[in-house]
């Protein structure tokens, strides 16, 4: 697959990390989510994920668009919710009431009506911040693995809570907690509204009308 190639454009040090901290071709080459049964699952999801600029309270920050993102990404997100590595109240609640199974698929759901597509093109230029993380969440803010979470499109008010939660260690991964520690507010902000503003970008997936 054509991610796999771009994976030579990271940067030695980056590499290493992807090599002994990311699950190998087996994951990712795991079987795909049913979707079907994901957009039954998702139904209680849209309350907040299908409300374009839907707030979470405290801290304010929007709660993040899930159309079009990589599923593995989704799958591995709801799962650090579940062990706490991820803290946030509710989405540990609404992650604990699905299996690993229901999790792939409500992923596979979330990811398959649209998924997002690097244009080859980029929206302004890369603050000189952001530069060791186009490695791997690419120019245009499309992830180069299923891992690596999309950016393109995303709040920027999200993005930038993501990111201090990684500084502060509320949000613990091993790669991206080793990228985050050197960057100040400034350089997030500038980070985050790059990001938010490349195309085509995430969306805000629509409740499927009740059966
Ligand atoms: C009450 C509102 C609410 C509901 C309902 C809800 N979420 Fe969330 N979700 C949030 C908020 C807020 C965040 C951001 C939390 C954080 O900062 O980590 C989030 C984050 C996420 C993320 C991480 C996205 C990313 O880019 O890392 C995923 C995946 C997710 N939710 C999936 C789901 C799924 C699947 C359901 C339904 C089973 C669901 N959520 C239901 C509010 C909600
Ligand atoms: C070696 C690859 C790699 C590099 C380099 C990297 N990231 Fe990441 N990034 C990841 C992975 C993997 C995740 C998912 C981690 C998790 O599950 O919490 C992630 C998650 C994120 C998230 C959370 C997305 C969401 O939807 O919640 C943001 C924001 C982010 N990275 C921004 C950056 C920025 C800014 C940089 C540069 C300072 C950077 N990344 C460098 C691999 C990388």
């Amino acid at each position: 697959m054509a991610y796999r190639y771009r994976l030579m454009a990271i940067p030695a040090a980056a590499a290493l990390l992807c090599a002994s901290l990311l699950p190998g071709p087996a994951a990712a080459d795991a079987a795909p989510g049913d979707a079907a049964r994901g957009a039954r699952l998702a139904y209680t999801c849209f309350g907040c994920h299908g409300i374009p600029d839907y707030r979470n309270a405290y801290p304010n920050y929007r709660v993040p668009r899930l159309g079009g993102q990589h599923a593995p990404y989704v799958a591995a997100a709801l799962a650090e919710y579940r062990a706490g590595t991820r803290q946030h109240p509710t989405m540990k609640g609404q992650a604990s009431s699905l299996s690993e199974v229901d999790a792939n698929d409500v992923a596979a759901y979330f990811a398959t009506a649209q998924p997002v597509t690097a244009a080859g093109t980029t929206v302004g230029t890369a603050p000189a911040s952001a530069q060791v993380c186009v490695a791997c969440h690419g120019k245009e803010g499309v992830g180069l693995t299923p891992e690596y979470p999309t950016l393109a499109g995303q709040y920027p008010d999200y993005l930038a809570q993501a990111l201090k939660a990684y500084r502060k260690g509320t949000r613990q991964n091993m790669i991206m907690g080793s990228f985050v520690q050197k960057l100040s507010d400034a350089d997030i902000d500038a980070i985050a509204h790059y990001f938010a503003a490349q195309q085509p970008a995430l969306w805000v997936p629509r409740a499927p009308r009740a059966p």
